[in-house]
């Protein structure tokens, strides 16, 4: 929660996509074993081409989500998505990066995850 002298976000929205990779066989899976580099690059380039203000999609290590990935996280909201596809990326830029909404069939909880998750109390 910010305080009420913290600066205004340097971004509106601040997009982190797991690049991280693991080597073949690692029981967790990664990120980057299911396509999420080239997915991140297309993702980057539809906001360059959609000229997306004040958003930045940065690339992240592993996010520690691995099992529902590949994920990524926005903020300040702190919402999560899984996605497969090219089209997932398009409904998450379109419906939450430009007009504010949610997908919430690719929506994470925090209780989601192999062992239940932890949610934050
Ligand atoms: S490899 Fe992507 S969340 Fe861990």
């Amino acid at each position: 929660m910010p305080v009420a002298a913290d600066p205004p976000p340097y971004y509106r929205l601040h997009v982190f996509v797991c690049s991280n990779r693991r080597p073949d066989g690692h029981p967790r899976g990664s990120c980057a074993a299911k396509n999420s580099e080239s997915l991140r690059n297309y993702l980057k380039a539809r906001a360059k081409e959609l000229g997306l203000a004040g958003v930045r999609i940065n690339s992240a290590g592993c996010l520690d989500r691995c099992e529902l990935g590949p994920t990524l996280v926005v903020y300040p909201e702190g919402v999560w998505y899984g996605y497969r596809t090219a089209e997932d990326l398009d409904e998450i830029l379109e419906t939450h990066l430009l007009r504010g909404g949610r997908v919430r069939r690719l929506m994470l909880r925090p209780e989601d995850g192999p062992d239940g998750g932890h949610a934050v109390a």
